[in-house]
């Protein structure tokens, strides 16, 4: 037996027994004849000792142990002296009377505490090494719970978890493929899954009425903190429901993850916004409720006053910024620059404060008046010390930039804690997206989203203008789920199709398989997918997905450890049929 306990085990109502334990090897201290040796596992640590009553033989072994050595020892378990009220053995301490080295370890890169000395590349090199640590490990063990619950949740709705195959043909969900070559098929290519989206729907087709599955998704997209190239969905399907069926199971799955791991109780209903109120209101379909500062259209106030740029834009608007009314010209030059910036995308910035003694100071104080001042900050709802900051320029881009600014201001006041939660459903997106380049529409969620049924008739006069029967979830500004009800019928899905430039052939050629299956009664069905690696950082308080994986990729789509992508054998290649362009 190489443990009759954990290393988080053992207490106080131990005492007098003999306990083994296995682990590693934490820390050694020598302290005038006694070594205090740290002994850790997954559970915790506990301090084992060797005084100077131990064996000879026992405390040379000791002295040859070194850090992460993997251990056996035996003792008994005996009150501490100096209690230790951080970790849960604190008060004990195991009188060793064997230890057996299980296997040495070298010295490893960095050290194993929850603060590490080592660099994010080296820890990346080592993640296993990494994966010993609290921190990382604490996050692992996070995504289990969340994984268990959420399968409990679902289970307990009657969700039934089906696999769905990763060697298949493209997707269309707005990503590129990654593909993989077919050896007994040569020149032909299998591709990854962007998301099990077709195959879920089969399966309402094939009666499973409601289909659920943790999978891994792949899309070789651009990175960010919260993308990966293969990440995890919770994703989910049903048959017989509407919109409103779809958001409540889930809001209310939403709620139970929130109230079993975190402890934390959402009692009123999940608020609901439409994709034009969030754009107008916060200038992103993934606005972030933690605080208000939402947007006020001021082109009525503002122009006509002879001040060009204003006069000239499209789109005037502001946010007020509650009680920055003494923000010094350093802060306000600092704030011009950040929207300067190329990711904001604004020319300039005007500002206008409302000091605490009821006057006003612009920075376009030759074009406006007080009273022109006044209204504007009427109009906005100031109070006096609040601040004004007002972007112009092309609607669109305008909206994007006060967003960033807006989000900025939120982080400089501390308005975004990690602990608090401000989920909201975003719905009625647009079906389709132009775009410029293309000269085409795109599905804004997927060409298998039903338009709302009162739009279908613009299919055949003003297309951009109808409405999804999709949503998102988001919280905290994280887009932590989307998904839309289906169009269930063949001639609607080919109306859709050739709105997105399929010709009939190409259509059928992609998608014939489905087209196919709704010959055969297909139910009215719908469904969403979270992003389970999201779900899991926001839950952890990380801006980072990548702490919540356990061997995830860098930024640019490397696995260090393995040195993946790496190049293939020549006979591989052959064997595909392959060869490498130089
Ligand atoms: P969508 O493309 O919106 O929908 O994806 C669903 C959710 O998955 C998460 N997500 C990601 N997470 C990490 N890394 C990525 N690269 C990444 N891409 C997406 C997001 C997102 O909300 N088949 C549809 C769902 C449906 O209609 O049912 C789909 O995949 O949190």
């Amino acid at each position: 037996m190489f443990r009759t306990h954990t290393c988080g085990e053992l207490r106080i109502t131990d005492l007098g027994k003999k306990a083994t334990l296995s682990g590693w090897v934490q820390r050694i201290r020598n302290l005038g004849g006694m070594t205090f040796i740290d002994i850790r596992d997954r559970y915790g640590i506990t301090q084992v000792v060797i005084d100077d009553k131990s064996s000879d033989e026992l405390k040379n072994q000791a002295s040859q142990l070194g850090r992460e050595f993997v251990v056996q020892v035996a003792g008994e378990v005996v009150e501490r002296a100096s209690k230790n009220a951080k970790i849960d053995t604190g008060e004990i301490e195991l009188r060793v009377q064997s230890i057996k080295v299980l296997n040495k370890s070298e010295v490893p890169p960095f050290t194993i505490e929850d603060e590490t000395d080592g660099g994010d590349e080296l820890r990346m090199r080592f993640r296993y090494l990494d994966l010993r640590r609290n921190p990382v490990k604490n996050a692992l063990l996070l995504r289990h719970r969340i994984a268990q619950e959420t399968r409990k949740y679902l289970d307990g709705q009657n969700f039934i978890e089906i696999e769905t195959p990763f060697l298949i043909n493209s997707t269309p969900e707005g990503a590129r493929d990654f593909v993989v070559p077919s050896r007994m098929h040569p020149g032909k290519f299998y591709a990854l899954p962007q998301s099990p989206q077709t195959f879920k729907q089969l399966l309402m087709v094939s009666g499973f009425d409601r289909y659920f599955q943790l999978v891994k998704c792949f899309r070789d997209e651009d990175l960010r903190a919260d993308r990966q190239p293969e990440f995890t969905q919770i994703d989910c399907e049903m048959s017989f429901v509407e919109r409103d069926d779809i958001l409540d199971i889930f809001e209310g799955m939403v709620k139970f993850l929130f109230e079993v791991v975190k402890g934390i109780k959402f009692e009123k209903p999940f608020q609901r916004m439409s994709y034009a109120q969030a754009m107008e209101l916060y200038g992103s379909d993934k606005p972030d409720l933690r605080f208000g500062m939402t947007f006020m259209e001021l082109s009525d106030v503002l122009k006509g006053k002879g001040f060009s740029i204003f006069d000239n834009a499209e789109y005037v608007g502001g946010i007020c910024v509650p009680g920055c009314a003494a923000y010094t010209r350093k802060q306000l030059d600092e704030l011009t620059e950040f929207v300067k910036r190329p990711q904001v995308g604004a020319s300039g910035m005007v500002y206008i404060k409302y000091n605490e003694d009821g006057t006003f100071k612009s920075s376009v104080d030759k074009f406006y008046a007080a009273e022109d001042l006044e209204k504007v900050a009427k109009k906005m709802e100031a109070k006096s010390g609040d601040l004004i900051l007002i972007l112009s320029g092309p609607r669109k881009k305008t909206l994007e930039a006060l967003c960033e600014l807006r989000l900025e201001m939120g982080t400089r006041l501390n308005l975004r804690s990690k602990d608090v939660f401000a989920p909201l459903w975003v719905v009625d997106f647009p079906l389709l997206e132009w775009d410029e380049e293309e000269k085409r529409f795109f599905a804004m969620h997927h060409p298998f989203t039903s338009p709302v049924i009162a739009d279908i008739p613009l299919f055949e006069t003003d297309p951009g203008a109808m409405r999804a029967n999709a949503y998102d979830m988001v919280i905290n500004g994280v887009e932590v789920g989307g998904g839309s009800i289906r169009i269930a019928d063949r001639e609607l899905q080919q109306k859709m199709f050739k709105s997105l430039g399929f010709t009939p052939e190409e259509a059928e050629r992609q998608f014939g398989f489905l087209l196919n299956a709704f010959k055969y009664g297909a139910p009215p069905h719908g469904g969403i997918a979270f992003g389970f690696d999201r779900l899991c950082s926001l839950f952890g308080g990380s801006d980072s997905i990548r702490d919540y994986i356990a061997f995830p990729k860098n930024n640019a789509g490397k696995d260090v450890m393995i040195d993946s992508p790496a190049s293939i054998s020549q006979r591989q290649l052959d064997e595909l049929q392959i060869s490498i362009k130089k």
